[in-house]
């Protein structure tokens, strides 16, 4: 099983626009099929969760569509923390929060502060997230604090990273056809098995999360090992 699974929750808009319904319909859907996945990982004994809900880039979009997508936000921290909590869910988000207004702030402190101790799925919404960002304001706090040239190192530099809590992903999954990373977790997914599917968000439930594992289970991890080393060790 894998211990992390990192999604790019793509699709939505297609999803709507397949059925001659606004875009926001199909943000709508993602946030019920998100709601399935994560109750799935938690069954399945998956132990932490990411997923892709706002690029930095998606500030580009139609005012409308942002602005329907803020609000979405807002209504899925108000109504899905409780649920989360009780279900023994801890709750973060990444991504730069000075770009969402104070009460989006507000609510995911409270979310974080709620569900810090739970420890059964630790599920983690990147918001206003880059890849990119998060390399460089890692930088900046290194720098910030003094680190010298030569102790600058791929440890020192992960305990700024975003995720620095968190093991790498070990599956990484894109629904919605396209195939690429649209910077999400860069520095991350240097070793993670990537699985890409066109199936779109809103149709993504438990069984094509299987279907997902499945092919996970299936493939050789070697990290830049031979074959046979991989199988003599295990
Ligand atoms: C992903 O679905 C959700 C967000 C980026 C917020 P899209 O909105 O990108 O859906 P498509 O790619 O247009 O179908
Ligand atoms: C990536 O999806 C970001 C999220 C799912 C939040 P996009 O739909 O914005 O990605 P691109 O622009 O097609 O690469
Ligand atoms: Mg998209």
């Amino acid at each position: 099983m894998p211990q992390h699974i990192a999604i790019i929750m793509d699709g939505n808009g297609r999803w709507a626009k397949r059925r001659l319904m606004p875009r926001v319909a199909g943000h709508r859907k993602g946030v019920e099929a998100l709601r399935g996945v994560i109750r799935a990982c938690a069954e399945r004994g998956v132990s932490h969760l990411t997923v892709f809900a706002f690029s930095s880039e998606n500030w580009r979009r139609p005012q409308e569509e942002v602005t329907l997508l803020m609000e979405l936000f807002m209504r899925a921290l108000e109504n899905e923390v409780a649920r989360l909590h009780e279900n023994g869910i801890r709750f973060r988000v990444i991504g730069d929060l000075t770009g969402f207004s104070e009460r989006i702030q507000a609510l995911i402190r409270d979310a974080e502060a709620l569900t810090r101790n739970n420890a059964r799925l630790t599920f983690t919404v990147a918001a206003n997230y880059g890849g990119r960002w998060d390399i460089v304001q890692a930088v900046k706090k290194l720098m910030a604090e003094g680190v010298a040239a030569d102790d600058v190192n791929e440890a020192a530099l992960t305990k700024y990273l975003s995720m620095s809590e968190v093991p790498e992903p070990d599956l990484f999954i894109r629904t919605g056809g396209e195939q690429r990373i649209s910077n999400f977790l860069l520095w991350q997914l240097a070793y993670t098995e990537l699985y890409f599917t066109d199936a779109l968000w809103p149709d993504f439930d438990a069984a094509a999360l299987d279907e997902a594992i499945a092919s996970y289970r299936n493939r050789e991890r070697r990290f830049g090992r031979t074959s046979e080393q991989v199988r003599s060790a295990s």
